[in-house]
């Protein structure tokens, strides 16, 4: 008997019933509502919301109830969309959990409307560092997300994956603000999609991917910024700023910001982004390492990442861009033509010179990422064309390197997440 009770518990059995009761859990649900809200309706005084739409502050006070019901609500931030569940309630947040197939050890981002909703989930007598003052000054709110000690009589372990620390963010999309404003509770929100997929920056994208598993999407239009906010670690004792995943505010920002507002202190601290600058053997290991354990960002089909400009590593040698193709044909379906997406700057060269060849097996479906000078743009729409052309059915995307500068960094950190290969490439 105790021999059986071992190899059941050794086995994936255990795991794999308790994925069939979560994915029960979530799938008896309903069908979702997808509530308009205008975004330039919502202004905020003293950090409570002024909604002049009506129909804007029953959408916002049907998601309150919701999230007080102990359900999630999908809603617009100035990133991605996220999915949000109370903070404080440990049942609302393990629906987020089983709702996204999210692994339990990748913690969350509490997000919250004010400074005093901050304060309230910090450890008594917790002194702000200088550095946060002037980092929250500066960019909340908005798209940065700082690690804070954390109190786990406050805030639940489920939230901080029993990590010492929380990840808390003042997001600025008038409509997340407002919500959680509303609600008068700080709420945990991941990105809007199925664990490892790509992040939604539009409610459609969160429609297509969560149906029957959310109550409620608000729908405050697409996301400005497009990528997910900028995870720094400032709690090291040598008070140096660590990158864990760049986002929308960039490492440039983040200098700047130091360099203009600490410009009395003896020894600024330093801007490090984690494998750039520094390595952690125990974050490496870590798997709540932001993005580093789990696959990520991927849509349906193989994503190729063509680096056209960074010098390959010693030793491989750039491949002919006919050569490549032709690899393709072979490796990707065998639908003919072959549907392929591109994924690349609007002045970049590749489109022209892949076009050229007239391939009658091959057609190429472009989805511009904006000029080579502005990255920005660039972030804004990658997720968004990895899901554009997951949505038109490609059999695969290739998406071309941009320089890692700017928004540029974290569009590549997402980019190297969704690709399942690298090419070297000649153009
Ligand atoms: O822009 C965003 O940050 C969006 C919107 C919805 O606010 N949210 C988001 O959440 O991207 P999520 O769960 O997809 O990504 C949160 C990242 C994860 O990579 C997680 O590992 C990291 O933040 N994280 C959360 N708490 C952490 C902690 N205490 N220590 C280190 N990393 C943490
Ligand atoms: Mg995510």
């Amino acid at each position: 008997m105790q021999g059986l009770r071992n190899l059941w518990r050794r086995s994936a059995l255990p795991h794999f019933f308790s994925v069939l009761v979560q994915a029960r859990h979530t799938t008896m649900a309903f069908a979702a509502q997808v509530l308009k809200c205008s975004t330039t309706s919502i202004s905020f005084e003293s950090d409570q919301p002024k909604i002049g739409s009506p129909e804007t502050l029953q959408a916002l006070q049907c998601a309150s109830e919701q999230l007080h019901a102990l359900q999630t609500v999908a809603f617009p931030t100035e990133t991605v969309y996220g999915l949000g569940a109370l903070a404080l309630e440990p049942d609302a947040v393990s629906r987020i959990y089983s709702t996204k197939g999210r692994p339990p050890d990748n913690p969350l981002i509490v997000h919250v409307s004010s400074r005093d909703m901050l304060l309230r989930i910090l450890p008594q007598g917790y002194v702000i560092s200088k550095t946060y003052e002037v980092l929250m000054k500066q960019f909340w709110p908005g798209p940065l997300t700082l690690l804070f000690p954390t109190n786990p009589s406050i805030v639940p372990p489920i939230i901080t994956a029993n990590q010492p620390t929380v990840a808390v963010r003042m997001p600025s999309h008038p409509v997340a603000r407002a919500l959680i404003a509303l609600a008068d509770a700080p709420v945990a929100a991941p990105s809007a999609n199925s664990s490892g997929k790509p992040s939604p920056t539009r409610a459609e994208h969160v429609l297509k991917d969560l149906q029957g598993k959310v109550g409620i999407i608000l729908d405050g239009g697409p996301c400005g910024v497009g990528l997910e906010s900028t995870v720094v670690d400032g709690l090291q004792p040598d008070g140096n700023l660590r990158v864990l995943r760049p986002g929308g505010v960039t490492v440039e920002d983040l200098e700047r910001a130091i360099e203009e507002s600490l410009a009395d202190l003896e020894s600024k601290p330093k801007v490090l982004v984690h494998r750039r600058d520094y390595r952690d053997e125990a974050i490496e290991q870590a798997p709540t390492t932001p993005g580093m354990k789990y696959r990520h960002y991927s849509p349906s089909v193989p994503v190729t990442l063509l680096l056209t400009q960074s010098d390959p590593p010693v030793g491989t040698q750039r491949m002919p861009l006919r050569s490549f193709v032709d690899r393709l044909k072979v490796s990707a379906s065998e639908r003919r033509p072959l549907r392929v997406g591109v994924l690349c700057p609007s002045d970049s060269l590749l489109p022209v010179k892949l076009s050229s060849r007239n391939d009658p097996d091959i057609e190429w479906i472009q989805q511009p990422l904006g000029p080579i000078a502005e990255p920005a743009i660039s972030a804004q729409r990658l997720f968004d064309g990895l899901l554009s052309l997951d949505g038109v059915k490609v059999d695969h995307i290739v998406v071309e390197e941009i320089q890692e500068e700017r928004e540029g960094l974290a569009v590549m950190n997402r980019v190297r997440k969704a690709a399942g290969d690298n090419v070297w490439i000649e153009v």
